[in-house]
């Protein structure tokens, strides 16, 4: 599975065939975030989230794990070019299947448009080696698609999926065939969702969950980045322990 042909055309095409309204979902919850001082994002893609979110948190350390290496570059040009600070911002490429993040590090965890590039077997799998890096009462915000309840809509969605999953299998060799609901993997992790917001006819979702403030996890240090290659960082690199962020209503 590799994303690196379609690196340099993902942006055009999401234009044609989205406009803004994916973006529009990425950044729904980005102004609930604002004391976010450690951030995971992973499956960023084209750096498109990354920009807006070193824009409204300029001071954040950002970690950004992907298993494209164009992807990455073309992430790290997109943000150079915005004129933005890139200090803090580590780019790691990385397989977010066996990556393990710090434990605990990051009080922000970004999964957009990510997990449903995951068959259900895999899902479980990625969430618990993600949500490894979340402290307690840490934040994830995740914008993707969904299969609705009901309805014409739900067939809508079901037809929109079966072209998009057809067409990522052969430009990208996707292992997931059809889209599983990352929900219960979240909630087996301790996360509660706080609110979601639903576009485009029920097929997109943006939403925001938290972690509730006592779980299992011992806060341990200094296990970073493990199956990773670090392609480009300016100091400081490691994460360091997160803050935890103010409560989000609900
Ligand atoms: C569908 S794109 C979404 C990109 C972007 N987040 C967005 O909102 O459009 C999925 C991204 O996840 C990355 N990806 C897919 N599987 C991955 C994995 N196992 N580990 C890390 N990154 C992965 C791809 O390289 C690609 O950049």
């Amino acid at each position: 599975m590799s994303f690196d042909l379609l690196a340099r055309h993902y942006r055009w095409m999401e234009w044609v065939l989205a406009g803004n309204k994916l973006q529009r979902c990425r950044t729904a919850f980005l102004g609930q975030v604002e004391g976010a001082r450690n951030i995971l994002i992973a499956g960023e893609g084209n750096g498109r989230f990354l920009v807006e979110c070193r824009r409204m948190l300029p001071h954040a350390l950002i970690t950004v794990v992907d298993a494209s290496v164009r992807m990455l570059a073309v992430a790290r040009d997109r943000l150079q070019r915005s004129g933005l600070d890139c200090h803090g911002v580590e780019f790691v490429h990385a397989d977010a299947l066996s990556w393990k993040p710090e434990q605990s590090a990051y009080d922000l965890v970004v999964t957009h448009f990510f997990l449903d590039c995951f068959p259900r077997r895999q899902l479980e799998q990625v969430v618990a080696n993600l949500a490894r890096g979340a402290a307690p009462g840490a934040v994830w915000l995740l914008a993707d698609f969904q299969v609705p309840v009901r309805g014409l809509r739900r067939y809508r969605a079901l037809l929109i999926h079966a072209l998009m999953y057809a067409f990522f299998r052969v430009a990208t060799q996707l292992p997931a065939r059809s889209l599983s609901q990352p929900d219960d993997s979240l909630k087996a992790q301790n996360f509660t969702l706080r609110e979601r917001r639903t576009s485009e006819w029920d097929l997109l979702r943006s939403d925001i969950w938290s972690r509730d403030e006592v779980h299992s996890q011992p806060l341990a240090m200094g296990v970073s980045g493990r199956g990773a290659v670090s392609i480009g960082c300016v100091t400081p690199c490691a994460p360091t322990a997160g803050r935890g962020l103010p409560a989000p209503p609900g």
